[in-house]
């Protein structure tokens, strides 16, 4: 298999293009759907196998034994991050955003605050505001082109009704690998105002050279007490579809709150997301991941350079991710035009900014986890529909 291979997706009931139509008025016929964070590649083949093997047997019942599950876990956790984690510290949610609920339920109540770095990942605040808590946005600050903390604005917003901060590192949609001297001020203002810590590092994996993802736990070894991290395998390697995330917790106290509601609610992993993640997270997997990251970073340097040459158009450099961020405001018009260009020309799905919070507002993400083919085509569309700015 190859990452230029185009796998039509069109007709297999997945949420990227047989629901652009009704999502975004586009047709998948001769659209592209570039929106959420699925990528069109084929999954590595050690994965396939896997399936392969389950489907082969023909028994599904229930599973019984997570050791190889959890093993693999730890071994790719130290092995690509420098991270040591207990296998008895690992729990498996439904997925993130799944995990995301279960947090909510089990250490806060209706109303209390939920602090966002914003832009941010647009789930998290559709989960909060669903569990009835309160989105309280701290706005990142645009530096150079890139987001930046401004924790002496935090600090002042604060009202004593916060109870979580929750993180995404690395950043979507801003593609920041944050660095040890960020990661070391995200955990004193979570000391500062007795906040628990949510890391959301599902995209730690997706980072291009020159940058390095440092996990909160090894950055701030004694926010511990307080830190909640979130991985799983299902961007790194396309596997969303099983529903299969983690969250490790190495303070017994929250670690015993959290078993509770997770037996409470009977959370348990299905034996394709186990057997999946284990054949995953291993040397093959690793290989896999390694060309996807450098195909991807082809993917990124041509998408960028097409954008950044269409005057009023600016893509975000990446540290991380296969999401490119592009700031539409230079071109001085109104959001609702942009979209109406990038989804009625050029006919493509792309995520609109506001759902993202306080400074998306002037920005759509694009999707690089495609051929390069399409990110080619997709830049030919672009182009054409700002033809007037140029
Ligand atoms: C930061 C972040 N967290 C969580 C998720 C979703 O995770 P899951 O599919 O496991 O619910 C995404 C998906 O794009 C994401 O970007």
């Amino acid at each position: 298999m190859s990452f230029d291979d185009i796998i039509d997706r069109r007709g297999t009931k997945c949420g990227k293009w047989d629901a652009m139509e009704k999502l975004f008025g586009i047709s998948p016929d001769d659209g592209l759907a570039m929106w959420v964070a699925d990528m069109d590649f084929r999954a590595a083949d050690c994965i396939i196998e896997a399936g392969q093997k389950l489907l082969d047997h023909g028994v599904f019942g229930y599973q019984g034994d997570y050791t190889d599950y959890k093993n693999a876990i730890c071994w790719w956790m130290e092995s690509r991050h420098g991270w040591q984690v207990d296998p008895d510290h690992i729990f498996t949610t439904y997925g993130l955003v799944n995990a995301l609920g279960v947090v909510l339920q089990t250490f806060t109540q209706p109303d209390d605050g939920i602090v966002l770095f914003t832009p941010v990942y647009y789930s998290f605040g559709k989960n909060i505001a669903a569990s009835g808590r309160k989105i309280v946005e701290c706005p990142l600050v645009l530096e150079n082109g890139q987001y930046q903390f401004d924790f002496a604005t935090y600090d002042a917003q604060m009202t004593g009704s916060e109870k979580v901060v929750i993180l995404c590192s690395p950043h979507n949609p801003g593609g920041r690998v944050w660095t040890q001297d960020e990661l070391r001020e995200v955990a004193a203002f979570c000391q500062r105002h007795d906040l628990l810590l949510i890391s959301d590092e599902i995209h730690h994996d997706l980072v291009f050279s020159g940058n390095k993802h440092i996990p909160m736990p090894v950055a701030v070894p004694e926010i511990r007490d307080r830190l909640l991290v979130f991985t799983a395998p299902s961007k790194t390697f396309n596997l969303a579809g099983n529903h299969a995330g983690q969250v490790t917790i190495s303070d017994p106290k929250l670690r015993a709150k959290f078993e509770w509601m997770m037996n409470a609610l009977h959370v348990s992993p299905s034996i394709f997301g186990t057997a999946m993640t284990t054949a995953a997270y291993s040397a093959e997997g690793a290989e896999w991941v390694d060309a996807l990251v450098a195909y991807i970073a082809h993917n990124r340097q041509t998408f960028d350079a097409g954008i950044n040459a269409i005057p009023g158009l600016k893509s975000m450099p990446m540290q991380a991710t296969y999401l490119a961020w592009v700031d539409f405001s230079d071109t001085g018009m109104d959001p609702t035009e942009v979209r109406e260009r990038v989804g009625k020309i050029a006919k493509i799905a792309a995520d609109g900014g506001v759902q993202w919070g306080k400074g998306g507002e002037n920005f759509l993400r694009f999707n690089l986890g495609c051929p390069h083919s399409v990110v080619e085509d997709a830049l030919k569309r672009i182009q054409k529909a700002f033809g007037d700015l140029q």
